[in-house]
């Protein structure tokens, strides 16, 4: 017989994993928007130099790193929730706020993760189409905010478009929105947008809006992606509170944490190296133009393309790993047609601007 599950097992999506992680080296993984360099050494030494104490627990206060993203970023220990990747304080909001009745508001096509909020809840989820150039509709989504709303996503940058929006307008939206309902602005990918300014200045807004969460993550720009560190800067301490709550104790492991900590004291290099990714990502743009595609407004580590209207998506996807290049169809990510490509590196761009060039 049947195992018999819980209801919402049934309405949970399923999240559109990448592959090719089994493929061997000479493969271009652009399909994940993960950092093409490696960790620095001195990260990995501090890694791997907690793993003879592994008999025991890791710290479930999380001191070290709460109080180095304290300084970093000059929020209170307090009002920083950490997390197993920046999807586990995701998830954690969605069980915190949400529930059958209440609503939660998002662009789409958005993070992959934030349509599995409501389904897990069963609360209602609010998809507000992009604009006409894939941004956020800020004004749109306003629209939807009614009595039962308790939670808005705002993916800024937004995965999979790589299209962001200054400061001012999101600004503008805040104050719009009543305090009692919960604003995370997920920024994974802030620190590659130069809309943005520097990734100090959406940390001012936490002491005008209560109701704020910044999301962040050590998986994309500090190349830890596999060790999964996410963390939420909190407009209160209420938010931090109530993600821990709903979670087991030791969401955290002890590489991962050491690992965290030691990656914020490199900021020099991590700065070098997100200029290289921009750099690259904007030769990756003009190649993808001068093929007579469009490519979205990009302001991530990654660009968004639109394919010709007689293209037939499966079958370029499958030229280009055909060719050794992995990225991911418009189609799993919400948006038939379209294209996401991860920028790589130097080798791995021309590779992939080459199969493409082949292809269209
Ligand atoms: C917009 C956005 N938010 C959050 C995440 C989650 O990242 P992680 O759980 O690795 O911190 C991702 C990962 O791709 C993302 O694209």
């Amino acid at each position: 017989m049947a195992l018999e599950f819980a209801q919402r097992i049934g309405r949970i999506p399923a999240y559109p994993v990448a592959s090719g992680y089994d493929l061997g080296a000479d493969i271009a993984m652009l399909a994940s928007n993960e950092s093409c360099f490696a960790p620095l050494p001195e990260v990995v030494e501090a890694a791997a130099a907690v793993l003879g104490g592994a008999n025991r627990y890791p710290d479930p206060s999380y001191s070290p790193l709460r109080r180095a993203l304290s300084a970093r970023y000059g929020i209170p220990a307090d009002r920083i929730a950490l997390g197993n990747g920046s999807c586990d304080v995701l998830l954690a909001a969605g069980e915190a706020l949400l529930e059958p009745g209440a609503e939660v508001v998002y662009s789409w096509p958005a993070f992959s993760v934030y349509p599995h909020l409501a389904a897990a809840s069963g609360a209602r989820a609010i998809e507000v189409p992009l604009d006409s150039e894939d941004r956020h509709d800020l004004d749109a989504m306003l629209a939807e905010i009614t009595v039962a709303t308790r939670l808005v996503l705002v993916c800024n940058p937004n995965n999979p478009t790589s299209t962001a929006l200054a400061l001012e307008p999101i600004e503008a939206f805040l104050d719009q929105i009543p305090r009692h309902v919960c604003v995370i602005l997920d920024e994974a990918y802030c620190e590659f947008a130069l809309c943005l300014g520097d990734t100090y200045a959406s940390v001012e807004l936490l002491r005008r809006y209560p109701n704020l969460v910044l999301l962040r993550t050590f998986s994309k720009v500090y190349g830890l992606a596999g060790l999964r560190v996410g963390y939420g800067l909190c407009g209160s301490e209420d938010f931090r509170t109530a993600v821990d709550q709903v979670r087991q104790p030791f969401y955290l492991n002890a590489a991962a944490q050491a690992a965290a900590v030691e990656a914020l004291a490199h900021q020099d290099e991590v700065d070098r190296r997100v200029e290289r990714t921009l750099a690259a990502r904007i030769e990756l743009e003009q190649g993808v133009r001068e093929l007579g595609l469009w490519v979205a407004e990009c302001d991530a580590n990654f660009i968004w393309l639109r394919l010709a209207e007689d293209a037939e998506e499966p079958t370029l996807i499958g030229g280009l790993r055909e060719r050794g290049v992995l990225v991911r169809a418009g189609t799993s990510l919400g948006r038939p047609g379209a294209m996401r490509v991860t920028v790589g590196t130097g080798p791995e761009n021309a590779r992939f601007l080459a199969a493409i060039g082949e292809l269209v």
